[in-house]
């Protein structure tokens, strides 16, 4: 019980990577506040949380609004009392080069995978300062830290999470706020199938070839990266500040 009576934030929490998030830390003893754009989705998986005896409520919302994302925070404290864990994982993944990105695409990226965690992470740190610490882990990808092909904006934002937090990093651990990211590689998601599918492809096919290049033998699960974020925001990582976690099964980047 890792988590007992620390209020956690997750954005993303009704998507691949986030859903795993959800269970890891309710199931810990966390009051979770889900952010996500679907009602359904959202309720659903609150539903499972709270039919086990834990605690969860969700916010819904578009990311790419900044009244949303200060809302997130302040709804989260108004009803949890407090703020100790910010989860910035929600993201988007437009695909293409530079001259398949439009404006729409590239402001999409950068809007909700770069702008969001800014909005998100300026407004919970005052609670967090004021509460004498906090942990706050960020998304980021390997395809931020190197170059991914083919996929311009995505990259660029996530290079952009990864920097973002190495600063954020710097500039709050005086404060006992730990400001992490982990970086996955390929993860068995919603997220990754998605592109599959738009390729015409089966994405169970695609993911065992994509399994084939991994040198632990398979891409990842969304709980192989749950639990990564999950220590990151634990006092296990209490030494842990401004980070960038790798989590690739050993791929390189190509
Ligand atoms: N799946 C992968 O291979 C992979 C690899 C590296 C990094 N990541 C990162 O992991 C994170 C989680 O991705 P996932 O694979 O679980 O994807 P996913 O598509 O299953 O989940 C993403 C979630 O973000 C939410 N979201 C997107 N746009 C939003 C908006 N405007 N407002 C509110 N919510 C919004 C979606 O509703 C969804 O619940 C993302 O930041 C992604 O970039 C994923």
């Amino acid at each position: 019980m890792r988590f007992e009576g620390k209020s956690v934030v997750i954005t993303g929490g009704a998507g691949g990577i986030g859903k795993a998030a959800v269970r890891l830390f309710a199931g810990e003893g966390a009051r979770v506040m889900l952010a996500g754009r679907s009602e359904e989705r959202c309720g659903d998986i609150c539903t499972e949380m709270n039919n086990q005896g834990y605690t969860s409520q969700y916010y819904t919302g578009d990311l790419s609004d900044k009244n949303y994302c200060e809302g997130l925070i302040a709804n989260t404290v108004e009803t949890f009392g407090a703020i100790d864990i910010l989860i910035n994982n929600a993201g988007i993944i437009p695909r293409g080069d530079i001259l398949q990105t439009t404006d729409e695409m590239w402001f999409a990226a950068i809007n909700i995978n770069l702008t969001a965690v800014f909005y998100l992470c300026r407004a919970a740190i005052p609670h967090m300062k004021k509460q004498g610490g906090g942990a706050i882990v960020n998304t980021s990808s390997v395809w931020g830290l190197y170059p991914g092909p083919g996929h311009l904006a995505y990259c660029t934002s996530k290079g952009a999470v990864a920097a973002l937090t190495q600063n954020l990093g710097r500039d709050h651990a005086p404060d006992n706020i730990r400001v992490n990211a982990v970086c996955p590689n390929e993860v068995n998601t919603p997220m990754l199938r998605s592109g599959f599918t738009a390729r015409g492809l089966d994405p169970d096919k695609a993911v065992e070839q994509l399994n084939a290049t991994v040198p632990l033998g398979r891409i990842a699960e969304p709980e192989d990266i749950a639990d990564v974020i999950a220590f990151l925001a634990s006092d296990k990582a209490r030494y842990i500040a401004g980070a960038l976690i790798e989590v690739s099964g050993a791929k390189p980047v190509y």
